[in-house]
């Protein structure tokens, strides 16, 4: 069931020069909409701004009296640079939880891939597999790599690629993707979400390693609940999807890459 609260932001950290992390109390959102890590949230990002910004969840949890959902973001535009001067004790305009998130077990061990926004929904799949998942956490620099200790507490082993071997190799994600699986093929899936370049690569690699893959795809949304066609995503079968409403975790053979 989707809801739509006014939420109180009860804590704000910078990350880096452009990003942030936030928790908001969210009443009963994670007890009456929560389906799994992926989810996002739809955020009224200031008066004069027509639409609402997806941003997804990072971890969440039932708490009391308030539920507690937590984001991480980088400032982009209009909408994100005004979610981000908000103060400490404010209320946001939230729509959530939505999407289907990935589909993912508890016991389960995945290989989590993130590149740049696409880092903080990996975190909630390395929570609810505790500590047995595998990230591979991409950017252009090092500052871009967000997240970094929670990930180190939260899998197995973190391994870091930056376009500009800033830190950790010296490329993009798909290589390391490439070299994991080359050692270790004993995953239940590829889990990934950034920039839909990356995720066809990502796709591939793993298509190559016969392992399944999801991904987490981050089309432009209007509406966020299915009803205006702006997030269309084409399939192989030559149908179109709604991210917002469908996914926005697919099935990566289900995707057609060169759409
Ligand atoms: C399901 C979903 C989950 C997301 N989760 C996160 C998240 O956890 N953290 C985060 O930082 N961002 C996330 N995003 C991207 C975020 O929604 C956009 O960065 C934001 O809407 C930009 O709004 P703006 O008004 O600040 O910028 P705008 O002025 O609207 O755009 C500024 C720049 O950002 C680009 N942009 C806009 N929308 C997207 C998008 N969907 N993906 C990539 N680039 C975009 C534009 O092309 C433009 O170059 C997510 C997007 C989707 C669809
Ligand atoms: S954003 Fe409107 S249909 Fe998906």
């Amino acid at each position: 069931m989707k809801v739509e609260r006014k939420c109180k932001i009860v804590s704000k950290e910078r990350l880096n020069h452009d990003a942030v992390y936030m928790v908001l109390e969210a009443g009963d959102m994670v007890r009456t909409s929560c389906k799994g890590p992926g989810q996002f949230v739809h955020i009224k990002c200031g008066d004069s701004l027509l639409l609402r910004r997806p941003i997804s969840v990072c971890s969440c949890q039932e708490d009391e009296p308030e539920d507690l959902v937590a984001i991480a973001f980088e400032v982009r535009g209009e909408g994100t640079q005004w979610l981000a001067d908000r103060a400490v004790g404010g209320t946001l305009d939230v729509m959530g939880l939505l999407g289907n998130g990935f589909s993912i077990k508890p016991e389960g061990r995945y290989l989590l891939v993130g590149g740049g926004i696409g880092i903080p929904p990996m975190r909630g799949c390395a929570q609810y597999t505790e500590g047995r998942s595998t990230a591979i956490l991409g950017g252009r620099s090092a500052d871009k790599i967000i997240l970094r200790d929670l990930f180190e507490r939260e899998c197995a082993k973190v391994l870091i690629a930056t376009d500009d071997g800033s830190l950790g190799h010296h490329g993009f994600v798909d290589a390391l993707v490439r070299q994991e699986l080359e050692q270790d093929r004993a995953y239940d899936a590829v889990l990934a979400c950034g920039p839909k370049p990356m995720l066809r690569n990502v796709a591939k690699v793993a298509a190559e390693f016969s392992v399944p893959c999801q991904v987490s795809m981050e089309e432009r949304m209007g509406c966020g609940v299915g009803a205006c066609l702006v997030c269309a995503c084409d399939m192989k079968d030559g149908s179109r999807k709604h991210v917002c409403k469908d996914g926005p975790v697919f099935d990566s053979r289900e995707v057609d890459w060169d759409a």
